[in-house]
């Protein structure tokens, strides 16, 4: 499992560390020379393994968040604000100048989500690439709202003009896997359908904001974005504690999340858009075709180790089938190349948390205990940085491996009988995000489709799981989410419908025509923007 750090290409070498001294707030870049935070990447730079330091960032406290609220609500100004009053195709160039500046920056980003979060190069790249789709798909399906909404309905004597509207103020906090794609899916939303934005960047993955402060500050007015670092509980929680904030937007920990739902007085005035916990199952049914199935359950499984909230988290593989799937899989998991980011074909890459190997260490352990073994060679084998996955089996309820969301290299298999058993622990499990079935015979398929689609919210048949395409809803039941995403979905989950009204007569009428006539308002207007 050795990669040689001697293999660093140039252009992927640390040469200097990051210093950032400055927050964003209220338009400012202001400077901070208080404490500062040291952030390092569990990949070694040197012979001797040694995590590299990339650079130190702001530890900020209660005042500056506070201060970062408060700019955040005089940007939304109690409605009156620039930027919630704006016309749309106003608020769309200002978006669309942060997404050329962003586009400027692909290397300097890429480079450091691997080495932030041990991110492969090309999950790197298409994360980037994914994110910058992202905006321009956000700016195409807010024009067509907008489109849809350029109109007047009447009913019963009464006219309404309705469009979607902002709520106010909202919390932005993103997680590591995905620190650029999750978040901006969190972050762009919120600022286009105009709100105004209060955003702290993960643990792992907060340099790279780093090159984007300043299209950051002159894409967009004064206070409507605003970018604060440090611990959650220092400066998360005394912005929640204020009841001012009017939107949660969470992609994370349930933990947290209901740690700053709970710190909000006034709760019912508390929007929140949240994506947690999963623990998505496949099942492997009798007749699956095993080729498509094991490189489906690798990639779903191991893809950026299992950090993914989408990963397969446990298989379930039919007792008929279960001796060539455990075998074949095994093997293909030994196959996988452990290296750093950049090395050609690493499909493995270090861990971002230093303590994720003793944790993933521990599951394995206890499901030892159990009474499981490790199916593969490789499984378990460890470096500084890094666990080999282990292919556990036979895993059964009283492991923790099959409770804890392990989000990380270890692969539980539990071997079934009766279709009943999976589909009884699916019933009963805390998650409900998506499901993997894999298997061709209609009949059985039909009833288990027609199940699962209740238990779950995206039932991906023969594939893994996974969010994309970006344009379908990306949501779940239970404990693993809290509002739907997608292209579309996201401009509704940050904004609400809102309208003017007024009875057909011809007083108000000869007005509304007026208004229309001299566009003195921005929400009342029929234009329509190509
Ligand atoms: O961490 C959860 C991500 O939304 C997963 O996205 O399925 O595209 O990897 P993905």
């Amino acid at each position: 499992m050795n990669t040689s750090v001697l293999d660093i290409p140039e252009q992927y070498q640390i040469t200097e560390t990051i210093q950032q001294k400055t927050y964003l707030v209220g338009g400012e870049l202001k400077s901070w020379s208080g404490d500062m935070a040291e952030v390092y990447s569990t990949i070694s730079s040197t012979e001797v393994y040694a995590p590299t330091l990339l650079g130190h960032i702001p530890q900020l406290g209660k005042k500056e968040a506070l201060e970062a609220l408060e700019a955040a609500c005089s940007a939304y100004d109690k409605g009156q604000g620039e930027w919630p009053t704006m016309k749309v195709i106003d608020r769309i160039a200002c978006m669309e100048k942060f997404v050329v500046q962003m586009k400027t920056k692909r290397e300097e980003i890429v480079k450091l989500l691997m080495w932030e979060i041990g991110k492969n190069l090309p999950d790197s790249e298409k994360e980037f690439d994914r994110t910058v789709d992202y905006i321009y798909d956000t700016i195409e399906e807010y024009k067509q709202l907008d489109r849809d909404n350029a109109k007047f309905e009447k009913h019963d004597g009464v006219y309404a003009h309705i469009r979607r509207g902002p709520l106010g103020v909202v919390l932005c906090l993103g997680p590591y896997n995905y620190p650029l794609n999750e978040t901006f899916a969190l972050l762009i939303p919120a600022i286009i359908m105009g709100n105004t934005v209060i955003f702290k960047p993960a643990k792992h993955g907060v340099l790279l904001m780093t090159p984007l402060l300043e299209a950051f500050q002159n894409s967009f007015p004064d206070g409507v974005v605003n970018i604060i670092y440090g611990r959650g509980r220092v400066v998360a929680t005394p912005i929640m504690e204020t009841g001012r904030v009017d939107v949660l937007a969470l992609i994370g920990n349930s933990k947290s999340a209901n740690a700053l739902q709970d710190s909000h007085p006034r709760q019912n005035r508390l929007r929140l858009v949240l994506g947690l916990e999963a623990k998505n199952p496949a099942i492997v049914l009798p007749n699956a075709d095993l080729d498509l199935t094991i490189d489906e359950c690798i990639a779903g499984t191991l893809s950026f180790n299992g950090q993914r909230c989408t990963a397969l988290k446990v298989l379930y593989v039919h007792e008929s089938i279960l001796e060539e799937f455990n075998k074949r899989f095994s093997e293909r998991v030994d196959a996988l190349q452990f290296g750093n980011p950049w090395d050609k074909g690493a499909k493995l890459t270090p861990l971002p948390e230093p303590d994720k190997p003793d944790y993933i260490q521990g599951l394995i352990d206890d499901a030892l205990e159990k009474g499981a073994s490790i199916l593969n060679e490789k499984g378990g084998r460890t470096v500084e940085n890094y666990i080999f996955p282990a292919v556990l089996f036979p895993v059964n309820k009283t492991m923790r491996v099959f409770q804890e969301e392990q989000f990380g290299p270890v692969i539980p298999i539990v071997p079934f009988k009766d279709i009943e058993e999976p589909m009884d622990d699916i019933a009963d499990s805390n998650y409900g995000q998506q499901v993997s079935i894999f298997g061709q015979n209609v009949q059985t398929l039909a009833p288990l489709i027609d199940t699962l689609v209740n238990l779950v919210c995206r039932v991906n048949l023969n594939s893994s799981c996974q969010r994309g395409p970006d344009v379908y809803p990306f949501t779940g039941r239970k404990d693993s989410a809290v509002g739907t995403l997608s292209v579309h979905d996201a401009l509704r989950s940050f904004s609400i419908r809102t309208f003017v009204a007024s009875k057909d007569n011809s007083y108000n009428n000869a007005i509304l025509k007026e208004l229309l006539d001299t566009k003195a308002s921005n929400f009342i207007s029929t234009d329509y923007i190509l």
